[in-house]
């Protein structure tokens, strides 16, 4: 067997295809460069849900009431999330959450994602809270309580875009386990915390606060190439670079990269990360010629992130407050089969022993 599971069709699904010899993604029928340049985070939210809630409201209003919501039932709980690393304060957050089936919890669970990634941004720079903004799109809100002030609408569309880039993307680990938690019954609620902590490893959606780490280790375009082979030498694995499914370019990474260059302020990291991402591409393909590694969302995520003034150790809560609708959408459509998820397994133990005393 692969224990990668690499060749196992485990859902059927109307959510999302990754084509990976292609590189495209193709989000409920459309591909995810016209989604994440033409629709806003709500619109999004409704194109991945539509079909699967009953009672599905307007969701930009529903959205902005649950943040106001979420915010005052978290207030008395920041001080014990505070000390949390990022992506473990966000769990606990979460896990305050209602854990029901419905619309109404799967507003609560997008809303309280955003705002504690907004608080937690808050108090990790010593500042109190922000409050939510209930008015305000969802994107430019979860900017807003980041940073503490209002973004430019370049930069509020920017992150939307980002979002939205993320928001789903086939049979990922984080989403598996969503699906096979949602087939016990369990409520979204622990569905998304699963999913969550399948996130937060640095082979899925932790890479791309290490992929500026790695751009500030190389620090000039001129010092890649000894800097990369003392990484691969040590058996390292370059963050940002490679994807189980995509034989060529994530087409996420193009994305980003065309919504970093709307912002000003990326300028010289951009042209650095671009500069450098060729240098590890040639030496990739040099080093191991066997397997077609190309970049992937992680490295313009970091890029992106950065230039919106989001510090590295949100990343993976930002990843995940993208990828909750994706999630969610997932969640429901397992749960619609009625199948509980229960794989088989090869038993590699030794056989039972003859007798008790053996
Ligand atoms: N840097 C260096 N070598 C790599 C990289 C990398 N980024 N990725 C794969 N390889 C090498 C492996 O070492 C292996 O070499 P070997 O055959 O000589 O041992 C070969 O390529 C095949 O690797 P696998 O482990 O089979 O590839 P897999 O499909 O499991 O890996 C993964 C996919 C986990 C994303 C991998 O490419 C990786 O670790 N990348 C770096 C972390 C990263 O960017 N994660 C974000 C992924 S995108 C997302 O999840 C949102």
């Amino acid at each position: 067997m692969d224990a990668g599971l690499e060749k196992v069709v485990a859902a059927e699904t109307v959510l999302s295809d990754v084509q990976g010899a292609e590189g495209r993604l193709i989000i409920r029928g459309r591909d995810v460069e016209t989604l994440a340049l033409a629709f806003s985070f709500e619109q999004t939210a409704k194109h991945l849900w539509a079909g699967f809630f009953d009672d599905l409201p307007d969701i930009k209003a529903a959205l902005g009431k649950a943040r106001v919501a979420a915010f005052a039932r978290l207030k008395p709980d920041f001080v014990r999330l505070a000390p949390l690393a990022e992506i473990e304060a966000l769990r606990a957050a979460l896990a305050l959450a209602p854990d029901g089936h419905d619309a109404a919890s799967a507003i609560d669970l997008v809303a309280t994602m955003a705002v504690a990634t907004g608080a937690i941004a808050q108090m990790k720079a010593g500042r109190a809270p922000v409050a939510p903004d209930a008015e305000t799109g969802h994107g430019a809100d979860l900017l807003q309580m980041i940073r503490g002030e209002a973004p430019s609408p370049e930069e509020a569309r920017a992150l939307e875009a980002y979002l939205v880039t993320v928001s789903d993307h086939g049979l990922n680990a984080s989403t598996f386990v969503a699906r096979c938690v949602a087939s016990t019954r369990a409520g979204l609620g622990s569905a998304v915390i699963a999913a969550l902590s399948g996130l937060k490893g640095p082979l899925h959606g932790g890479a791309p606060g290490p992929v500026l780490d790695m751009l500030d280790g190389i620090g000039a375009a001129d010092r890649a190439e000894g800097w990369i082979r003392n990484a691969l030498d040590r058996g390292e694995r370059l963050m940002g670079f490679g994807h189980r499914v995509y034989r060529t370019r994530d087409p996420r990474a193009d994305v980003l990269k065309r919504v970093v260059n709307t912002l000003p302020a990326s300028s010289g990291r951009l042209a650095l990360a671009q500069a450098i991402e060729g240098r590890i591409l040639q030496k990739l393909a040099a080093e191991k010629p066997d397997r077609k590694l190309e970049t992937n969302v992680e490295y313009y995520t970091a890029i992106l992130l950065e230039a919106l003034g989001i510090p590295r150790g949100l990343f993976t809560c930002l990843f995940g407050c993208g990828r909750v609708t994706g999630w969610i959408a997932h969640a429901r459509e397992q749960l619609a089969t009625g199948r509980l998820v229960r794989p088989a397994s090869i038993y590699l133990g030794p056989a039972a022993a003859a007798s008790a005393a053996a």
